[in-house]
């Protein structure tokens, strides 16, 4: 049997670094090395994240701070923006291989990096250095990386929905496409703000970023399409995302012709189902039934009469939206098979 991979979780008390490490610790091939916190330092983990108590015979694991973080096998890093690209040198010096939940190593072009992140960049040298941490558009530059970025939450659904429709050349390339997302509040992060505060949050419907959300810039960079638009809703919710896509299709693309493409794009990916059923309750994607897991549903309805494409894709917004994918980029890098430690199907009825 061969030694088990030493993995360290830099931002460990945050939402994504404690789904990184419920994953991980339950992954066979992986020992969790360290795992940081600045402001839980020396606590156990299990105090940020009580669904990691563990149970008789499992030692319990501490916060470290970054400062006592030592050289291990693959890094994760959540931290928040700006972060991982200030000590990118450090990290980079103290695991052969980095995944970055973050959005700093995402978007190449560093004139869009800055109208959307209203900062020049600390290391553009590096951006090109992270493969776009999507196994399902970027799979063999993730196999030879050492370094992954994540991809934003938001991305990840409205780039599942489109992909297929777009790469098979349906889609009318003179109308704009908007993307409507529904999100849930631990996009937020774990650190609680006067928008969060419970009676304020409580059964919102809140037009968090009708327009200029910064995940649109790495939407059009990997869909190459220029004319995409993303609004961002906050709800009712905890964890999850609906995008809901609307696009146009060449005149007289037929439901089988978009069958055909989602088949063709989806149809051996371990993590994404096709949702277009006729009956039943669950006929489209619906984030409710992937809490706690890598999958992505993803479905769709076409209007014949006005070529109007309705494309959605529902994720788990700290699953296949973060940490997930995080994991599933790890397995790949290190030639794991890709489904390991992420083969947690969700709960029903929830
Ligand atoms: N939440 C999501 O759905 C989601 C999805 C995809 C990607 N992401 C990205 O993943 C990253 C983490 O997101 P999150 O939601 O997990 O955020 P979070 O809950 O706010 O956690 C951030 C973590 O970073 C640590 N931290 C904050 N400032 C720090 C600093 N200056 N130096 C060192 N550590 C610091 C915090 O711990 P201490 O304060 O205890 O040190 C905490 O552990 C972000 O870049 C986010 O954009 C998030």
């Amino acid at each position: 049997m061969t030694a088990p991979i030493r993995v360290s979780i830099v931002g460990g008390s945050g939402y994504g670094g404690g789904e990184l490490l419920r994953l991980l610790l339950g992954h066979p091939q992986v020992e969790i090395a360290q795992v940081t916190s600045e402001s839980h330092a020396g606590d156990f983990v299990h105090s940020v994240h009580p669904n990691l108590r563990p149970t008789a015979g499992r030692t319990s694991l501490r916060f470290t701070t970054l400062a006592e973080l030592q050289p291990c096998d693959v890094v994760f890093l959540g931290l928040p923006h700006g972060e991982a690209q200030r000590q990118i040198e450090r990290f980079a010096a103290l695991a052969e291989r980095i995944v970055d939940l973050s959005a700093d190593f995402r978007v190449r072009d560093q004139a869009v990096y800055e109208r959307y992140y209203g900062a020049p960049h600390a290391a553009p040298a590096w951006v090109t250095r992270f493969a776009y941490g999507l196994p399902e558009v970027n799979r063999d530059a993730i196999r030879n990386t050492q370094y992954v970025s994540g991809v934003g939450c938001n991305a990840t659904a409205s780039l599942l929905a489109l992909l297929p429709a777009a790469r098979a050349g349906l889609l009318l390339a003179d109308r704009p496409i908007v993307v409507d997302l529904k999100v849930g509040s631990s996009e937020g992060g774990a650190s609680a703000s006067a928008a969060s505060h419970h009676p304020e949050r409580a059964g919102s419907v809140r037009s968090f970023a009708p327009t200029g959300h910064r995940h649109e810039a790495e939407v059009r960079q990997v869909l190459g399409i220029g004319d995409v638009f993303l609004s961002v809703t906050s709800i009712e919710l905890v964890r999850g995302v609906l995008a809901t896509a609307h696009a146009w299709v060449r005149p007289g693309v037929t439901d089988k012709e978009l069958w055909r493409a989602y088949r063709a794009a989806y149809g051996s990916e371990p993590f994404v189902r096709i949702v277009h059923d006729r009956s039943g309750i669950y006929r489209h994607p619906e984030p409710k039934l992937l809490a706690g897991t890598n999958l992505a549903d993803v479905g769709w309805e076409v209007d014949p009469a006005t070529g109007r494409l309705v494309a959605l894709a529902a994720i788990d917004n700290l699953g296949k939206g973060a940490a997930g994918t995080a994991v599933q980029c790890m397995n790949l890098m290190l030639g794991f098979d890709e489904t390991t430690g992420l083969e947690f199907t969700g709960l029903h009825p929830v």
